[in-house]
């Protein structure tokens, strides 16, 4: 129980990465707000971590829009605590090439990746510094250090913008005890991969050409994050941790 006293903000925490996430760190003790624009989904992983025990709340959110956020988080305090963790999974993913990329498709992109881990930071880290103790993990993508592939320009541009916005601010907090890191992963197997349409037979052939011989699970990424958010991992900030199973070394 090593997160007991904490509580943790998690964004997109109504499916896959963000769910894993979620239901490892309420393992590790932390109170959790599950925050999604998905408030069913949200309710049912709070409510599968109050079944085993622990404290959550469920709360809507669209991390494109500052006032959602300001207003999820001072629910969440108001439920929970302040939240002192705060991870940003929030995301979308759509395959366009660049011939046909509108400036709305790359803008709503940006607005919900690299925006969204904006609005989530500056809606808590008032709290973080005033506790002088705090954690930020944003999930950015192997996209955001290599470009993803055909498609995935607005994708792999929101993704390394986050990467660069979590370097800067680490450098800002470090001296209010607060780590800003992110996790890259490879591959995972989530609603997200099983919604862009990639059948089964391919996903598989894609696990065959990984090192590791496997697509990713969420809870690949949510012990990184377990980590990341630890006592332990103090020493660790403006880190990209890249759980991909060697498909990008
Ligand atoms: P997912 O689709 O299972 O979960 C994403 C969650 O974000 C959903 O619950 C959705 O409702 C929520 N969301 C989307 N837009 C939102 C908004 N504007 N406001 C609030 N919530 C919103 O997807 P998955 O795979 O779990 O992705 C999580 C994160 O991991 C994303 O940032 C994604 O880009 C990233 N990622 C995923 C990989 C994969 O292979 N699945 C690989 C690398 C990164």
């Amino acid at each position: 129980m090593k997160l007991q006293n904490k509580t943790a903000f998690i964004s997109g925490g109504a499916s896959g990465i963000g769910r894993g996430v979620a239901l490892r760190l309420a393992q590790d003790g932390a109170a959790v707000a599950v925050v999604d624009r998905n408030l069913a989904g949200a309710q049912s992983v709070a409510a599968e971590i109050i079944a085993a025990g622990g404290r959550a709340e469920a709360i809507e959110v669209d991390v494109t829009n500052a006032a959602s956020v300001q207003a999820a988080a001072a629910r969440a305090t108001l439920k929970l605590g302040a939240p002192q963790i705060l991870v940003c999974s929030a995301g979308i993913c759509t395959l366009v090439p660049f011939a046909m990329m509108s400036e709305a498709i790359f803008d709503e992109m940006i607005s919900v990746h690299l925006k969204g881990v904006f609005h989530c930071a500056k809606a808590v880290a008032d709290g973080m510094i005033a506790a002088r103790w705090g954690r930020i993990i944003n999930i950015t993508s192997v996209a955001g250090m290599n470009g993803g592939g055909s498609g995935l320009l607005h994708y792999a541009s929101a993704k390394g913008g986050i990467i660069g916005f979590t370097k800067a601010l680490a450098h800002e907090l470090a001296a209010d005890g607060i780590t800003v890191n992110a996790v890259a992963p490879g591959l995972i197997d989530t609603p997200m991969l099983r919604a862009s349409g990639m059948p089964d037979s391919v996903v598989e052939q894609l696990a065959q050409k990984m090192p590791v011989k496997r697509v990713g699970r969420p809870e690949d990424i949510a012990a990184a994050c377990a980590y990341l958010a630890s006592e332990e991992a103090g020493f660790v900030t403006g880190q990209v941790i890249s759980p991909n199973g060697g498909a990008y070394l």
